[in-house]
Formats: C-alpha cells, sequence, structure tokens
C-alpha cells in the first residue's frame, strides 16, 4: 500500500481557526509524554473541583498489580461539572437539543437551566426510593432527554449507572441487572425508532422476573402506549413532576465509579467496564473540544446510542462538561428515507457530525441524491468512530457529506478507554483515508510483535497494538473482577495495556488500526463476543455445539458466520436456521442475528480438542487457499466438508 498516495491537509481557516494546530500538537504532545503530572495537573483545570487534585498520576501497569489512579485526593461532582458551574453564564443556552424519531414531531431545546431542574428532580426522585452513594441504577431507555438526565441525575447523587443498550434482549438486560446488584431500573414504556416502536417495559418485566424482588422499576412516559404495571412500578414522569427542583451534589473522590457499561471479551460474557469520575470527565471534556474543535455557538452531533460508550463521553459527558449544545437523536439514518440526518443537520445547523462507518456505507448505497438535497453548509468537522472506514466510504464522506471542506477525523478507541486514543485533531493534522493517524494526548502507542512481544522501533512498523502508559480516561477495571481485567489486559503483554486490536505504522509515523486480533466482532459499529453468539446457539436444544466467525460483509462492516453442529437425529433444513436465527435474537438481542448459518457434521480440531478458529475465519472469508497448516487436526476431512458447503461465496 502506498501511504502517500492520498494525504489531505487542512485548510487554512481550519488551521486558523483550531485550537490545537500542528506546532503546538508538537510541543503539547512532547510534554504530555515528558511531563504527565505537569501536563495533567494543568488540564484538570478544565473541571470545577471541590477540593483540587494535589496527587496527580499512580499508575502500576504490572501484572498482578495492576492499580489506575489519576487525581486521586481529588474530589468534585460529575452533575455540578456538567450542568451547574454553567448556569452562571449559560443558563438559557440550549444544552440539549432533542430530535425526535417522527420528523413531524417537534424538537426540544432544553436549556442548561431545564437541564438542571430536570437533573435534580430525577435526583430526588431517585433518592425517594432508597439510592444513594455507591448504589448502582440500571437504565434501559430510548434516545430521549431523560436518558442523560438520569445519568447526571446518578451522578450528582453518588449512585453509580450502568446503562443497557435498549436493543438488548430481556435475558441480556436481566444479566446486567444482576451482574452489577441494581437497586432501581429506569426505562420507558417504549422506544420508538424508524416508525416502529419497541416495548421497553414489557422487556423488563420479563427481564426482573429473574431478579431480586427488591428491584425498582421506574417508567418514563415517551410514548403513552398500553404497558402493564405492577406494585413496584412507579411513573416516573409523574414522579418528577412533583420533585423538588433543586438536590445538592454529592461530594465524590476523582476515583470513586461513575458508571458501569458491559462490553463484549473475546471470552465470557460481557465484562463491566468501570470508569471513575475525574479522570473520565477530563480526558471526555478535552478529547470533545479539541478533537472536534468545538467553539461557542457549535451546535454538535453525534448520531450515537447512549447504550454505548461513544453516547456516553461524545453525547452527554464530554459536550455538557464543556457547556456546549450537543443534539440528541432518537431515531435511526434510514427513516422516514436516507435524508434524514442531512434534513437535520440543515434544520439544527449542524457544525460537527460524527458517525459510524457503517452508516455511512448504508448511506452512500443509497445514492447522492438524499445528501444533495438538504444544505450541509453548516457543517465544519466530520467524524468517524467504530471500526476501520473503507477508502470509497471515506472519499464518499469526504466529497458528497463534506464538500470537501471538512475534515474528517477517525477517531480510534474503545469502551474500555474512555476517550479518543488515536485520532487527527482538525488544524494540526493532515488526514489519510483510513488512517487513525496521531496519538492524542498523554497516549503512547506501541506496535509488537504478536508472538514475542517485543516493541518494534522501526517507523515502519506492523503487529499488535499497545500503550506504553495510562491516560486519565482509561477503565479502572471490571466491576466485581479485578482479576479478570489484568488477565484480560495486561497478561498477553507485559507492562502494556493491551487493546485486542491489530495495527500498522506507516513511514510517516501515522497509525492504520487493521481490525480485532481476538475474538470480538465488529457488527455494524456493535461490538460482539462470539463467545456470547455461541453460547446462545448452544442453549438452543437441537443444537450440539456451535463456532461463530464474523467475515466481511459489505455495509456492517462484519457480518456474523456460525458454524452449527446439530444433535444427532435432527434434520437440518432452512426453517431450523430461520429458527436459530429468531433464537439468537431473543437471546442477545437484533443486533447479534446470525447472518449466515452453515451446518457443520464436524468442527475442525486439535487433538485435545481445540477449535481452530483460523480455519473456520477463512473459509467464512472465502479465503480457504491459504488455510495453513491443517496438519495439526484431528480429522482434517471436516475441513473439505466444510469448504464444499460454505455460505459465503461471493
Ligand atoms: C474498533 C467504540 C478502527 C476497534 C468507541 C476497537 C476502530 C473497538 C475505530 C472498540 C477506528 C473503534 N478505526 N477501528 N476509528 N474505533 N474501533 O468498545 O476494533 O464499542 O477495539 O468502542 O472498535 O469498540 P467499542
Amino acid at each position: 500500500m502506498n501511504d502517500h498516495a492520498k494525504t489531505f491537509t487542512p485548510s487554512d481557516a481550519t488551521v486558523s481557526r483550531a485550537h490545537v494546530d500542528h506546532a503546538r500538537y508538537a510541543e503539547m504532545y512532547a510534554r504530555s509524554v515528558e511531563d504527565p503530572e505537569g501536563f495533567w495537573a494543568e488540564e484538570a483545570k478544565r473541571l470545577d473541583w471541590r477540593r483540587a487534585p494535589t496527587r496527580i498520576k499512580d499508575v502500576d501497569f504490572t501484572h498482578g498489580s495492576v492499580s489506575i489512579k489519576w487525581f486521586e485526593d481529588g474530589t468534585l461532582n460529575v452533575a455540578e461539572n456538567c450542568v451547574d458551574r454553567h448556569l452562571a453564564t449559560r443558563a438559557e443556552q440550549t444544552a440539549i437539543l432533542w430530535e425526535p424519531d417522527d420528523p413531524e414531531e417537534p424538537a426540544q431545546a432544553i436549556t442548561y437551566r431545564e437541564l438542571h431542574e430536570n437533573v435534580c428532580r430525577m435526583a430526588n426522585v431517585l433518592k425517594d426510593h432508597g439510592v444513594g452513594r455507591g448504589d448502582r441504577v440500571v437504565l434501559y431507555l430510548p434516545m430521549i432527554p431523560e436518558a442523560a438526565y438520569a445519568m447526571l441525575a446518578c451522578a450528582r447523587i453518588g449512585a453509580i449507572h450502568s446503562v443497557v443498550f435498549a436493543g438488548f434482549s430481556p435475558d441480556a438486560l436481566g444479566q446486567r441487572i444482576n451482574g452489577c446488584g441494581a437497586k432501581v431500573v429506569i426505562t420507558a414504556d417504549e422506544a420508538p425508532r424508524g416508525g416502529r416502536k419497541t416495548a421497553l417495559k414489557s422487556n423488563t418485566d420479563k427481564a426482573l422476573i429473574h431478579c431480586d424482588d427488591r428491584v425498582k422499576c421506574l417508567v418514563v412516559k415517551r410514548t403513552g402506549g398500553q404497558t402493564t404495571w405492577t406494585g413496584q412500578d412507579v411513573d416516573l414522569t409523574a414522579a418528577m413532576r412533583d420533585a423538588a427542583t433543586d438536590c445538592p451534589a454529592e461530594e465524590m473522590g476523582a476515583e470513586d465509579p461513575l458508571f458501569i457499561l458491559y462490553t463484549s471479551g473475546s471470552t465470557g460474557q460481557p465484562k463491566g467496564v468501570v470508569h471513575t469520575s475525574g479522570g473520565y470527565l477530563v480526558y471526555a471534556a478535552m478529547t470533545h473540544e479539541i478533537t472536534f474543535d468545538v467553539h461557542d455557538g457549535d451546535i454538535y452531533w453525534c448520531t450515537a446510542d447512549v447504550g454505548w460508550v461513544t453516547g456516553h463521553s461524545y453525547i452527554v459527558y464530554g459536550p455538557l462538561a464543556n457547556g456546549s449544545t450537543t443534539l440528541m437523536f432518537e431515531g435511526g439514518p434510514t427513516w422516514p428515507d436516507a435524508s434524514r440526518f442531512w434534513q437535520v443537520c440543515e434544520k439544527h445547523a449542524v457544525t460537527q457530525f460524527y458517525t459510524a462507518p457503517t452508516a455511512i456505507r448504508a448511506l452512500m448505497g443509497q445514492g447522492d441524491a438524499y445528501v444533495t438535497g438538504s444544505d450541509l453548509s453548516s457543517l465544519r468537522i466530520l467524524g468517524t468512530v467504530g471500526e476501520p472506514i473503507n477508502p470509497e466510504a471515506w472519499a464518499w464522506y469526504n466529497d458528497v457529506v463534506g464538500q470537501n471542506r471538512c475534515p474528517i477525523v477517525d477517531t480510534y478507541w474503545q469502551t474500555e478507554t474512555g476517550g479518543h486514543l488515536i485520532t487527527p485533531l482538525p488544524g494540526a493534522h493532515a488526514t489519510k483515508p483510513g488512517a487513525a493517524m496521531q496519538p492524542f494526548f498523554g497516549v503512547r502507542p506501541v506496535v509488537l510483535e504478536p508472538e514475542s512481544g517485543k516493541e518494534i522501533d522501526d517507523t515502519e512498523a506492523s503487529g499488535v497494538l499497545a500503550f506504553a502508559d495510562s491516560w486519565p480516561g482509561q477503565m479502572r477495571t471490571v466491576w466485581g473482577d479485578h482479576e479478570r481485567f489484568e488477565n484480560t489486559y495486561f497478561q498477553q503483554y507485559k507492562g502494556y495495556y493491551f487493546s485486542g486490536d491489530g495495527c500498522r505504522r506507516d513511514a510517516d509515523g501515522d497509525y492504520w488500526i487493521t481490525g480485532r486480533v481476538d475474538d470480538v466482532i465488529n457488527v455494524s459499529g456493535h461490538r460482539m463476543g462470539t463467545a456470547e453468539v455461541e453460547s446462545a446457539l448452544v442453549a438452543h436444544e437441537k443444537v450440539a455445539e456451535a463456532a461463530v466467525v464474523g467475515y466481511p460483509h459489505d455495509v456492517k462492516g462484519q457480518g456474523i458466520y456460525c458454524y452449527v453442529t446439530l444433535m444427532t437425529g435432527v434434520e437440518a433444513s432452512d426453517e431450523l436456521k430461520k429458527e436459530l436465527q429468531t433464537w439468537v435474537r431473543q437471546e442477545i438481542g437484533p443486533i447479534a442475528k446470525p447472518d449466515l448459518i452453515q451446518w457443520a457434521p464436524g468442527l475442525p480440531k486439535t487433538r485435545s480438542g481445540k477449535i481452530m478458529r483460523r480455519i473456520l475465519r477463512k473459509i467464512a472469508e472465502n479465503d480457504y487457499g491459504s488455510l495453513g497448516d491443517t496438519s495439526t487436526l484431528a480429522d482434517p476431512a471436516v475441513v473439505d466438508d466444510l469448504i464444499e458447503n460454505r455460505q459465503n461465496k461471493g
């Protein structure tokens, strides 16, 4: 690949407006890695602390004693930083601009004053129901302002929220409620999306059957649709109306947990990623401001869902800590038609637009007319996140959406990292289609040889991506399982945080993320563990064994490919394939529905019984010419059958 093939340099206008230009980046980056304590002590001043931190950084990446602490002796309240402190200067400025699913329904502009009132009301309701410091609250909500109120209400009283994406099934919700021992679930009657409605309350009822009887359910009336109510349920909309409009904010330690967010790993069930208060907020605020070059008066829009980390850091916490106007959208990109995103951009004069490559590919496929019908002249910066972006989609985003005017920030990061780790900054870096480019301040990427774990010093390098030091937004632990945290991220490559991603550094020293090197797949920007899909499949009575891998998919990035061995005597049929697709959908949620199922009389295993996934991946990718060494297989013949009957012949 020729790295110099295409490089886009920022315009003079972009550079002169930017918070950080090239020279400033170089100077700040050098200081951030040479003197992290000094650098971050300075950056911490972005926040209003009750007690300013004096102990800045205390980090140990040694497997067996991993400990990550930032700003440890500082105290603050996250909600106070995202709301109260703006009241003196921005009370009447819009904090949240809410655009409902149905374009006919009016949008809402919630000012910082109203945000304060609503957060306090909800915090008081939570307190009335016995929620206090350290208690866990699960949120299972549509993309409505109440989702942000609920997150901030928890932060205000020191409770820890765990948002569960509204597309997850009752079982997945129940597991997450039990996983963190939540006292309360906040949900809504129904979630409208794409003209349809998901029955969130009835899903919650199903989930709660498997939870402690004392778990309370607080229900936002979003649609007023018919739902069943039990003795434990609380009409949150009514309770908020009756609640007091002020609620004191708790003084929290910088290292007190702010939230838990479950995410998929390469083994076992999803793990609860824990983020804490001070470091996370400093990092979310700083990255939001600098990566998107946000200024007063901007209308910033991130299309993610608050159920994912992107929604946490770049819809709620980062923008609100910065006193920005953040647009929150309840719908999706293609309803009522593929012009919706662009109509919303025009309607609200959006300045920064941040979305996922899968959405770009889907919209690109619908043709340019859906874009060119809207006035997009307000746009200044475009962003992407979630997976590597292919050059064709990048070019379309740049030409058709950005009209060659808007720098594209391809932001590489993870649930675990709290905020952007590698990304171009609009006024500081040129961009290359498909490259995440350069590390953010304080971030020290290294490329390791996968086998030996040796750091590759040459500028041009290819291997796995790890990080040599901590940054304030890094996760601190896995909820209830610190050992799993250490084993997942710090065991394989000693002394580093291991990302799970492959990466290439080009001759200019720019970083290209090449995708996961473990058993995590990225389906339409949703992160999924193949192990989760496998365990859902084998839970079906007709399934004896299953192996799941990703394969390249034009729109989704990766699709879900399942090899299934049926119980003896069960007949394979297309109906059964459909049944299994529906089954997985019900067990996990619509995002986990298998795309392709192949009946596998046997799976390729080593003599010790380990499934050789490398081979299964190759067959699913239709790249079976290069299967590599199959001599260690217990029964090499199964491979021929799998190739013969492969489902992806494209
Ligand atoms: C992938 C989403 C390439 C990567 C914020 C990572 C990316 C996983 C990019 C984390 C990008 C995210 N380029 N790959 N710009 N951004 N990824 O936890 O594989 O849902 O490990 O966090 O998405 O997904 P997660």
